[in-house]
């Protein structure tokens, strides 16, 4: 059933990367799923929608994390001095290799939905594991939390530890049995998932390239994150003029809608592929603090016209609140102005705030904003235990930023999408 409803409360979201629209004590109305508009008294003909009073509390659109590893979250906040190689070796495939077992993989992602549906995020591009099993599982539990977007099981047949290697073949037909045990599902969609290029052998990306264009599937997967990653990338496939080429030639580089995590390094070497419509970079600060990959440029490549989004890159990343994105994003951005490039901008709050929502939004479609016609993800944030003496002199994109820093790691009050109320 597509839903009516109305929301009251202090309503705020992007218009473009530098304004918020700001509305207090204002309402959201809901028709079919989608936003219909935002009024300070609500029309007559609204009157018979049912209404969620929100009052005094803030409501954002649903957050969209662009990049995040959900067989990862059980290892959050550990084995953080390591960069990303050593990482991957030394714990992420051991434990990934885990979720061969089905009842580990159902307790372990139980705790991941549990928490990113109490997280300000409503849509998702995940990674499971290789294990077809087990992301049918992931997809499953997104699904019936009622939130939305992408599961991948992950494909990867070479440089990795036996007990976490499919064959070139069993990998694609793996991957053609999860597409097609995935077709029923309504909120969560499957992605075509290359790990890095180091995970897979030529054979294999050419493979998943020409199933993403036969059967229209978006592509995700990690580019330049970590210099040593980076020269093995060009070992491996020495006629790629540069590591998104190397993505390009087996076709997939925005022949279909494409994400990829981190670009670094990318400013410098590959900035042209990135600038294809279709293709989405997701920024994760917080990853490329802990592993210590480096900082992406992020304002250069936005101000060069590529499209970008916020990922939580759980468990590089250790929280699954995009609004630790959102700050860091902004930290980092600093350091870089101060550091290593002062010909980059920072980056500012409203625009951080634009990416967590509309910016990587416009990956799913029209989502991350309350403009008209927008599909209605809404989140309630309750700011009201936070105590400070500034409280009303404060306006809604301050309440808003003060709650970012100091309070948003907290769990939302509601949640929405495509306007219907999730159970918390
Ligand atoms: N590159 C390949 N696999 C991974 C992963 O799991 N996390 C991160 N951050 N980078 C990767
Ligand atoms: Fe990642």
């Amino acid at each position: 059933m597509m839903e009516n409803r109305v929301l009251f409360g202090d309503i705020i979201w992007s218009l473009d990367r530098n304004t918020l629209s700001e509305h207090s004590s204002s309402f959201l109305v809901i028709e079919n799923g989608a936003v219909e508009g935002v009024y300070e008294s609500l029309p007559e003909r609204f009157k018979s929608f049912p209404l969620d009073d929100w009052s005094g509390k803030i409501i954002i659109p649903g957050m969209c994390d662009l990049h995040v590893h959900a067989p990862q979250y059980q290892f959050r906040g550990l084995w953080m001095d390591m960069e990303l190689l050593d990482w991957l070796n030394g714990h992420t495939f051991p434990e990934e290799s885990r979720y061969r077992d089905l009842s580990y993989a159902d307790e372990a992602y139980g705790i991941f939905t549990h928490d990113l549906l109490h997280s300000p995020t409503t849509r998702v591009c995940a990674f499971a594991t290789l294990h077809t099993e087990a992301s049918l599982l992931l997809m499953n539990k997104l699904e019936e939390a009622g939130l939305s977007g992408y599961v991948g099981k992950v494909s990867m047949d070479r440089n990795c530890p036996d007990i976490l290697r499919e064959t070139t073949e069993q990998s694609v037909e793996g991957n053609l049995e999860f597409l097609n045990r995935s077709a029923g599902f309504e909120n969560m969609r499957p992605i075509i998932t290359p790990r890095f290029i180091p995970s897979c052998s030529d054979d294999l990306m050419r493979a998943l390239g020409r199933i993403s264009v036969e059967r229209h599937l978006p592509v995700q997967s990690h580019l330049s994150e970590n210099p040593s990653e980076i020269a093995w990338v060009q070992e491996l496939v020495p006629e790629s003029s540069s590591y998104a080429d190397a993505y390009r030639m087996f076709g997939m580089m925005g022949e279909e809608k494409t994400i990829m995590a981190h670009c670094v390094y990318s400013y410098e070497r590959e900035l042209e592929l990135l600038q294809n419509p279709n293709v989405f970079v997701a920024h994760c600060p917080d990853s490329n603090s802990n592993i210590y990959s480096g900082i992406a440029r992020v304002t250069a490549l936005m101000d060069a016209g590529v499209k970008v989004g916020l990922g939580s890159d759980v468990a590089a990343g250790e929280e699954i609140s995009l609004f630790a994105a959102i700050t860091n994003a902004v930290k980092v951005s600093k350091l870089a102005h101060r550091i290593s490039h002062p010909e980059d901008r920072m980056l500012t709050f409203r625009e951080a705030f634009f990416l967590a929502t509309r910016g990587g939004g416009e990956f799913f479609g029209p989502v991350g904003a309350f403009d008209k016609g927008y599909e209605a993800d809404a989140v309630v944030l309750d700011d009201s235990s936070f105590r400070t003496t500034l409280r009303d002199r404060l306006t809604l994109s301050e309440r808003l930023e003060q709650y970012a820093y100091v309070k948003g790691r907290d769990n939302v009050c509601a949640k929405y999408v495509k306007g219907k109320r999730l159970v918390l």
